[in-house]
């Protein structure tokens, strides 16, 4: 999708954090962002760093655990801005501790926020999705999903699902001849936010800066392909 003037993006959580970045970032290109979050008040935030810099947004309070929020915004959105080109599911929690530690009630509040919300978001979308000419699902997911995080179980495991049924979707969307819906899934490491606050990178790696990850995703949209770590200085 190497032209993104104009394209329609909605960005989940992105009332702080990887989310807010990523809304900066694709308003940049000249992308139009719809900016979700539960928390009704940051996604104003959001918009107005995203006009002050001369982008096009608008905000929608948005909880990725209810459908039938999502189903109302999905409305609102195809009847102003059009069918959406991008979905971005990046809203995410995490309750960090040992497992038993861990209420069941957190265990489960992860799964809902993490597994559950792609899917409602993804289902709610997908038919505007194929009809664009180009279009993306993006998920970010986690390094979790893959290596696994002790002391964060549930949230390893949520991300787990969540790349999983992005693999699902590409698989189907390729074999359905809908090749022109892409699905790219996002698993960086430690990254700059409050939600890993403190926490010391794995050996070999370093904290990813938030902004440098937007722009490696808005990169890798545009290019149809991914950017992979440079190794050895190159
Ligand atoms: N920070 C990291 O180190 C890191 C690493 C890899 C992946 N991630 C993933 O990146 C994503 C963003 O994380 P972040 O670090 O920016 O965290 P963050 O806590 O700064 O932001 C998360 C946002 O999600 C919103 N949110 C929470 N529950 C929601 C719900 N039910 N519906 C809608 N919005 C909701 C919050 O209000 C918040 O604005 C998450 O999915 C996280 O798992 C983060």
């Amino acid at each position: 999708m190497n032209q993104l003037v104009g394209k329609q993006v909605l960005v989940t959580g992105a009332g702080n954090g990887i989310g807010r970045d990523l809304s900066v970032a694709f308003a940049k290109t000249g992308a139009r962002i719809c900016v979700t979050d539960i928390n009704d008040d940051a996604p104003a935030e959001t918009v107005e760093i995203i006009k002050t810099n001369g982008g096009e947004a608008i905000s929608e309070s948005l909880d990725v655990t209810d459908p039938e929020n999502v189903r109302e915004v999905r409305d609102r959105l195809l009847e102003s801005f059009g069918p959406l080109d991008i979905l971005i599911n990046n809203a995410g929690i995490l309750r960090a501790g040992g497992f038993e530690t861990v209420s069941l009630e957190d265990h489960l509040e992860v799964f809902e926020v993490n597994a559950l919300g792609p899917m409602v978001l993804t289902h709610a979308f997908l038919t505007d999705l194929i009809s664009r000419r180009e279009s993306y699902v993006v998920n970010i997911v986690d390094a979790a999903a893959i290596i696994g995080l002790p002391k964060a179980s549930s949230y390893a495991a949520s991300k787990s699902a969540m790349l999983s049924l992005g693999d699902c979707l590409r698989a189907e969307l390729y074999d359905a001849g809908h090749r022109h819906v892409r699905v790219l899934s996002v698993c960086p490491g430690i990254v700059n936010t409050d939600m890993f606050h403190g926490a010391i990178a794995p050996k070999m790696t370093e904290v990813l800066d938030r902004r440098k990850l937007a722009k490696q995703v808005v990169d890798s949209v545009r290019r149809g392909s991914v950017a992979l770590p440079k190794i050895g200085g190159q």
